[in-house]
């Protein structure tokens, strides 16, 4: 039964599959489950977890201006672990890209208008999880 919901998730089209998923998040309450089967069966699938999902955003949104977490605008304020600890209001956290994110700041333009919650919670964690093991 795994196998072929799995399939069946792999099969649809994204943004298909994405609402299949909040329906089974509800159905089986944890993303765990669900984040794991597809994983485990699509590896090559648009889904493969929120920060696999957060790096194919960054890459089309984020990667014009911030190669390999760097910034090319404003280049000491990078994705790099030192840089968000300093320069982010509250630290480096996911809630604290999610909000430059969502609000944009000085020259990096507001995505709350592109990109909805869900995007966007992917995308920090892609942020965070690359600032923790090092962008390259
Ligand atoms: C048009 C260029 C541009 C794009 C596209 C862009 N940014 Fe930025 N980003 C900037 C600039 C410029 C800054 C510095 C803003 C400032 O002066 O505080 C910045 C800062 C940041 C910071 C804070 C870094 C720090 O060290 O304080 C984060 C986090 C961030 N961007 C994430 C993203 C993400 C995620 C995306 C894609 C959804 C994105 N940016 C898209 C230009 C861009």
């Amino acid at each position: 039964m795994k196998i072929s919901t799995g399939l069946f998730l792999s099969a649809l089209p994204t943004t298909g599959a994405l609402l299949s998923i909040k329906t089974l998040k509800n159905k089986f309450g944890t993303t765990a489950t669900i984040g794991a089967l597809t994983f485990a069966i699509a590896t090559d699938s648009a889904i493969a977890g929120d920060v696999g999902q957060g790096q194919k955003i960054f890459n089309a949104n984020c990667a014009v201006c911030h190669p390999g977490g760097r910034n090319l605008i404003v280049p000491e304020k990078s994705l790099e672990k030192e840089a968000l600890e300093q320069y982010r209001s509250g630290g480096r956290s996911e809630e604290s890209v999610m909000k430059q994110v969502r609000n944009g700041r000085n020259s990096m333009p507001a995505f709350g208008g592109r990109l909805d919650d869900e995007s966007i919670a992917d995308v920090a964690a892609y942020v965070i999880k690359s600032s923790e093991e090092g962008w390259n």
